[in-house]
């Protein structure tokens, strides 16, 4: 892009924005104090309250980047992440705007998930340090006012873990009861015993795995080697609580629940259906196995007693110890707005305080028509909670593959990064994309490193592909290692990295900056409700930002490669042909003179203050 022209329409768009970076109260982080700088009297006491209700409510429009441990930092040259990488790159996260960081797991682990399976939930993985290193990045990161989020993995276990290690040592062991183990079958035309019915791993194959010594089956709905907890248990119950106590007394701001829909499967044991595709045939996974209907293990009610007990233990935590909201977030996969709302709780029982809407994170295709629908769904189906947008995380080909056209991916990324920033609610994002990390899976079989990729070579290559090191420069291994990278630094790092963004005003990483500031300071954008204007457009999403008391703000992304006119003046949803101040836009968007006449270039975006 020719940098002259990007630099006319930035220099007055950066003008604007420092214009409208005016000073608030820091934040407080999790488990520090706040901080009350002024002597007591009227201004004191009004400034505390502010103060308070900023702790209570930073979640409310909180931006958290979501990281990678083994992949972000490596600092003592063991081609692994470490937490003390981490802090060293506070700063840079400080920089970018972020409220919190969530840690995908980093307690001892046999790492056959990459820390998914937990042998030890009160302590840190030698590989990612100690827990000293835990509180001094914790500190580090209070002082900058970012809060630590963990990851509460509560379906399954390590097979590693004591409790599992006592649970299959025999039948009457006072853990047997704290996993899911069940008789096998008789199958009549064979005579052998068989798994009690046919559900399956997430991970391919039998869900089942016959314990020789005591002569049972136990459920796995993820790795052989991460056993499913009982949940009908009680001392399971007691035992969670525990941890998140733990962790909650070392300051952490809050958890992330991993695979939360798990936790409960069906007592009845039914088997679950078979997919069949629209001429009737069952669909094959990846792993060669049926499709099944998921209807016996997954989002079962038994989930929704738990979260209200979490929420119950961590608010009650919240108000006796430390001040500052401990925010739960869900891994929430649903089918539909509707089962998403349950997530936060009933009315008086609350749950999660972000569960992820991953309906609008996969649409996985540029269709304005389905981003208008699902995000008027997060706007007025989710009872006035908070919305927790994101479009990207470990699990999945980072956005490059799922929204990218190969050509524009970058203007893409842009457009993504608008829509996640200029919504209402919680934004999160995964390492990288805020410089446009590429997907990179392997490209041969046995370089793959996560076992799903093996076992489901060569249509499910596993996730490799979307935890490559953080390119942090265009050196030998980016910056991420002195050593040997446990997974490959990409090719694409010589070009795409943070010390080469950070030096042009006009990348994606400044684009991802600008958006956050502007999400943090336009008061419209930090409480304003979503309106979708211009709602026949099938090119271009439009939406208005527009809280009491504050100057309202539109937004329009262009989802095509061709230039685009909108006219947001006019027309059903129209706001009058108002003047409009601008905020932030892309390379070949002019300065709109009104709301009649918005000019986009492909995959362009716009935002202006309407006057
Ligand atoms: C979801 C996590 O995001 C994924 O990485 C993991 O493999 C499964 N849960 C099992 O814990």
């Amino acid at each position: 892009m020719d940098s002259k022209i990007r630099k006319g329409i930035w220099n007055c768009t950066i003008a604007l924005l420092m214009a409208l970076v005016f000073a608030t109260a820091a934040p407080t982080a999790g488990g520090q104090t706040p901080t009350v700088k002024t002597k007591p009297g009227n201004k004191g006491q009004a400034e505390q309250k502010r103060n308070q209700a900023e702790v209570k409510d930073w979640w409310k429009n909180a931006v958290i980047y979501e990281i990678y441990p083994r992949s972000f930092q490596d600092t003592n040259g063991d081609g692994l992440g470490d937490l003390n990488g981490i802090t060293e790159r506070l700063d840079y996260l400080k920089e970018l705007g972020v409220d919190a960081i969530w840690l995908t797991p980093v307690y001892p682990s046999p790492q056959v998930d990459f820390g998914y399976d937990i042998s030890d939930y009160k302590n840190i993985d030698p590989q990612y340090g100690t827990l000293a290193d835990f509180d001094r990045l914790v500190a580090e990161a209070g002082k900058r006012h970012i809060r630590v989020l963990m990851d509460m993995v509560m379906n399954h276990t390590s097979d590693q873990h004591e409790w599992f290690l006592e649970s299959r040592s025999s039948r009457d062991n006072p853990y047997r009861d704290w996993y899911v183990w069940h008789d096998g079958k008789v199958d009549r035309a064979t005579g052998k015993t068989v798994p009690p019915n046919n559900w399956q791993s997430l991970f391919g194959h039998s869900a089942w795995e016959w314990d020789a010594k005591t002569r049972q089956y136990y459920y796995h709905k993820f790795y052989i080697q991460q056993p499913d907890v009982n949940w009908h248990n009680p001392q399971v119950h007691a035992a969670f609580e525990d941890v998140a106590h733990f962790w909650l007394k070392r300051g952490v701001g809050g958890f992330r629940f991993d695979a939360i829909t798990t936790l409960y499967e069906d007592p009845s044991l039914a088997d679950e259906g078979v997919v069949r595709d629209k001429d009737g045939k069952v669909i094959i996974n990846a792993y060669g196995d049926p499709q099944l209907d998921g209807s016996k293990t997954d989002n079962q009610p038994g989930l929704h007693p738990v979260m209200q007990e979490m929420r119950a233990a961590t608010d009650k935590f919240n108000l006796e110890t430390f001040p500052g909201t401990r925010v739960l977030i869900g891994e929430t996969y649903l089918p539909n707005i509707e089962e998403l709302t349950k997530m936060y709780g009933p009315p008086g029982k609350p749950e999660f305080h972000l569960p992820m809407d991953t309906q609008v994170a996969f649409i996985n295709k540029l269709d304005v028509a389905t981003f208008r629908s699902k995000l008027i769904d997060a706007e007025t189906h989710l009872s006035a909670h908070i919305p927790l947008l994101l479009f990207d995380n470990h699990d999945n080909p980072r956005l490059d593959m799922r929204y990218g056209d190969g050509v524009h991916d970058e203007d893409i990324q842009r457009v993504l990064a608008t829509i996640l920033f200029a919504s209402r609610g919680a934004a999160l994002f995964y390492y990288g994309d805020e410089i446009g990390m590429k997907t990179t899976p392997p490209e041969r079989k046995q370089d793959v490193k996560d076992p799903i990729g093996i076992t489901g070579w060569p249509r499910e290559k596993g996730r490799d592909g979307e935890r490559t090191p953080m390119q942090w420069d265009a050196s030998a291994q980016a910056g991420f290692t002195t050593g040997t990278p446990w997974l490959p630094v990409p090719p694409s790092a010589q070009t795409i990295n943070v010390a080469a963004q950070k030096k042009d005003p006009y990348s994606l990483l400044a684009w991802y900056q600008s958006l956050i500031r502007l999400k943090k300071t336009v008061p419209a954008f930090e409480r304003g409700a979503n309106i979708m204007l211009d709602v026949e457009n099938t090119n271009v999403l439009s939406w208005l930002r527009q809280a009491p008391g504050a100057a309202q703000v539109v937004v329009c992304v262009n989802f095509t490669a061709e230039p685009q006119t909108v006219n947001l003046a006019t027309g059903g949803a129209g706001i009058g042909p108002r003047h409009v101040k601008t905020l932030l836009k892309t390379p070949g968007a002019a300065d709109p003179q009104s709301l009649r006449a918005i000019k986009l270039g492909p995959f362009g975006v716009y935002m202006g203050e309407v006057q």
